[in-house]
């Protein structure tokens, strides 16, 4: 694995190696242990290029990158020269000159990771942190792991993904791994206008109501509306969509008893999850964030060839 651009298409062994891989990190992330970083990336530089806003992904890189002993350099893209003009691939070629080892991109366009990753000399690495509505790969491994940590198989299990699908690269990301991974069934809940049109031709069943859509499923995933992916006019109401299609205690009950509740964050409480919800006793949605940090490292590991 030279890059690591989507789910789509890699293959189950590949996930499985990377998913282990970041299980034998998991005590180098963990404070409470002694063993607080490994040679890795010694002597190698990660850059971060976030070009959209995060918090979770673009700061579990850094940590990831430290642990891993490489050297980090978070590119601050409003205070770039990019403000100037200068074009995504000069930028690149830029930072190649300056010994850049992995790029991480995070991107408002589509596909503008490949592109990066079909430009760069073959001792680069690309690893996609996000690119518009497409996928966001590292997102949806570290949601396999936690779905693999709290439920052990993916044979038998029934995932619910809710809300906005349509412009979601995390529940593209997921429905790609967890098709490969053979879950037993995955299930899309939201309005219309929400969804893709090809669910069917993924293999995903459509639900347009939260009650039929929820009943015995082991994992909920709730997504945020991504309004900067729409146009002004076609923003949900959230008072209105939560009434409808909001995560409430009196909804999560028509899962399993013991389905686990995740979010990729971050959250509009009141809108696509309640409070109740998102800090219940079933929502594991900030071990997401700290297996986020493992599977990172996974990831930049073998990218570069370790
Ligand atoms: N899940 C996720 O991508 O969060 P951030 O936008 O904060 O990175």
């Amino acid at each position: 694995l030279t890059h690591l651009l989507t789910l789509e298409g890699l293959p189950k062994d590949q996930i499985v190696h990377i998913l282990d891989t970041a299980q034998q990190f998991v005590s180098v992330t963990d404070p409470s242990r002694e063993v607080k970083k490994v040679p890795l990336l010694r002597g190698k530089s990660v850059f971060n290029l976030f070009f959209e806003n995060s918090t979770r992904t673009r700061t579990t890189f850094e940590i990831a990158a430290k642990r891993l002993s490489a050297d980090v350099i978070n590119l601050d893209i409003s205070t770039s020269s990019t403000a100037k003009g200068e074009s995504l691939l000069d930028t690149i070629d830029n930072l190649v000159a300056m010994q850049a080892d992995i790029f991480v991109v995070r991107h408002s366009t589509s596909r503008a990771p490949i592109e990066i990753a079909n430009h760069v000399p073959p001792h680069v690495h690309v690893v996609n942190a996000g690119d518009g509505s497409n996928q966001h790969p590292t997102q949806g491994l570290l949601d396999m792991y936690t779905m693999r940590h709290f439920k052990r198989d993916f044979r038998g299990l029934k995932v619910a993904i809710i809300g906005d699908i349509v412009h979601s690269r995390v529940a593209k990301s997921n429905i790609h791994a967890l098709t490969t991974l053979g879950c037993e069934e995955i299930r899309a809940i939201g309005p219309e206008s929400l969804l893709p049109s090809n669910l069917d031709m993924m293999g995903v069943k459509v639900f347009h109501s939260m009650e039929e859509g929820l009943k015995g499923v082991d994992v909920v995933m709730t997504l945020r509306i991504q309004k900067e992916r729409m146009e002004a006019g076609q923003v949900p109401e959230g008072a209105a969509f939560f009434s409808q299609y909001g995560l409430t205690p009196a909804r999560l009950a028509l899962a399993k008893p013991d389905a686990i509740v995740m979010h990729p964050g971050p959250m509009n409480r009141g809108v696509e999850i309640d409070s109740a919800v998102a800090d219940g006793p079933q929502s594991v949605i900030l071990n997401q964030v700290t297996f986020g940090i493992a599977v990172r490292m996974a990831v930049m590991s073998i990218v570069a060839g370790n």
